[in-house]
């Protein structure tokens, strides 16, 4: 594996070293695990480094943030610490057994070895660990025949209990599956099935199914994701009465679309959040009250509960931005929404005629900003100082349509309309 140790950057590399050269006078044997032995495998990049330490891992990752003069967080009830570098952060766990009272439940823990460790992990391609002992550096230790399961592109639980010990497994079963174009191994299947039938999702923390549901809206086609999750075991765990249909699947392909098309032409923008135009996607077609509920039980931040709300509370009006919507109009409908709203929309809406305004918006209006400002009226002594916020939007409105370009040609049409204002004023 020295080789394969050798691909990751070389500052890491490095940090890895240093891990080794630590321990050794700790006493205690350390070991890289889960997703970025995995991941090095199947040569891709991941640089998430995850360490287990069979014994003290706080004393260990503190030792190295001395060394690299490095942020240091530990958390006492998990026996687990981080140390923070500029671009990358490594977490350390003690090798521990785990304990599930209850399906879903966080499980009590107890300290133990690497074999315990790699035992209580999801699947087989997560559960292998390389050596970063002095004795056998960089050596790979696969208990349970992770490397056969990757060779053979299977997805494969280490005991029978793995599902409803953590629901959560059977939604992340699929994003690997889906990820590497693996398949979920027969016996893995059928725990997947069995834990459904039993509606174990249910049974799990709506924070844990928050992140996983936005780690599957995250992997780069999520559609697949939501597809196959919805004919396994359906999204009971969201809302009783969603279903992933013909329509809900058509719409998220229209929404990768989308997100590839607004890379292309507007991707200038900005960054979206296009986990988000997913998650919009798949809860359109409920009622507003469920979809309200939903957000606030799953607790998503206050930013992304109102993008969600305000596309179901906006989607009625977009469908009148016909060819003969001014300008204007097309601005104020959709100045107010954020990008990720509006490409939902372009999504939802596939004729042409909303799809150009909306290219429209995008491609020119969403730049229009006014020059003038309230204090630019006020040092043209405006009065009465009501009628400001009437100017600058009939202001603006001319901006549009006129094609203002100067804060002269702006200045000289907010004279005009407040002349015109002052006449219409009762004496
Ligand atoms: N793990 C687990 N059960 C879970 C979550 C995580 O057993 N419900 C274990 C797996 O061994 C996993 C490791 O913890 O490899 C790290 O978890 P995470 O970072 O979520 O997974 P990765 O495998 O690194 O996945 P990704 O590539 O998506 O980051």
């Amino acid at each position: 594996m020295i080789t394969k140790l050798k691909k990751l950057p070389k500052e890491l590399k490095n940090i890895l070293d240093v891990i080794s050269s630590l321990a050794e006078p700790q006493g205690v044997r350390v070991y890289l695990v889960g997703g970025i032995v995995r991941d090095l495998l199947l040569g891709r990049t991941n640089l998430d480094l995850d360490i287990v330490v069979e014994g003290d891992a706080a004393a260990l990752a503190q030792a190295l943030a001395q060394r690299y003069s490095a942020k240091f967080t530990r958390h006492h009830a998990f026996g687990t610490a981080t140390v923070f570098f500029d671009n990358h952060k490594i977490d350390f766990a003690t090798a521990r057994k785990e304990y599930y009272s209850r399906p879903g439940v966080l499980p009590a823990v107890e300290p133990s070895d690497l074999r315990d460790d790699l035992f209580r992990r999801d699947f087989t391609i997560n559960a292998m660990a390389i050596s970063l002992n002095k004795n056998d550096y960089a050596k790979l230790i696969d208990f349970y025949s992770g490397s056969r399961d990757l060779k053979q592109k299977l997805i494969r639980v280490l005991h029978n209990r793995s599902f409803s010990d953590d629901p959560t497994r059977i939604l992340r079963a699929v994003r690997f599956e889906q990820r590497f174009s693996f398949k979920i191994e027969k016996k893995t299947l059928g725990l997947i099935k069995e834990a459904a039938a039993q509606e174990a999702l249910r049974c799990v923390h709506a924070h844990r199914l928050r992140d996983e549901l936005v780690l599957i809206l995250k992997e780069p086609k999520p559609c697949r994701n939501v597809k196959r999750i919805g004919a396994l075991t359906g999204f009971l765990f969201i809302n009783k009465s969603l279903k992933v249909n013909k329509r809900i699947y058509g719409l998220l392909c229209r929404v990768e679309k989308t997100i590839g098309v607004y890379g292309k032409k507007f991707g200038g923008l900005r960054k979206v959040d296009a986990w988000l135009i997913y998650l919009i996607g798949l809860m359109i077609g409920l009622k507003r009250e469920e979809i309200a509920k939903f957000v606030q039980e799953f607790d998503f931040r206050k930013g992304d509960r109102i993008r969600v709300l305000s596309a179901k509370d906006s989607l009625a009006g977009i469908s009148c931005l016909d060819k003969n919507v001014k300008p204007r109009d097309l601005y104020r409908k959709l100045f107010p929404l954020s990008l990720e709203t509006i490409l939902f929309f372009y999504a939802y809406y596939s004729g042409k005629t909303i799809r150009r305004q909306i290219e429209l918006f995008l491609g020119k209006l969403i730049h229009i900003r006014l020059k003038v400002k309230g204090s630019d009226l006020k040092a043209l002594g405006f009065q009465p100082l009501v009628l400001y916020g009437k100017v600058l939007e009939g202001l603006l409105d001319a901006k549009i349509e006129k094609k203002l370009a100067t804060k002269g040609e702006e200045l000289k049409e907010a004279k005009h309309i407040f002349h015109k204002l002052l006449l219409k004023q009762p004496v």
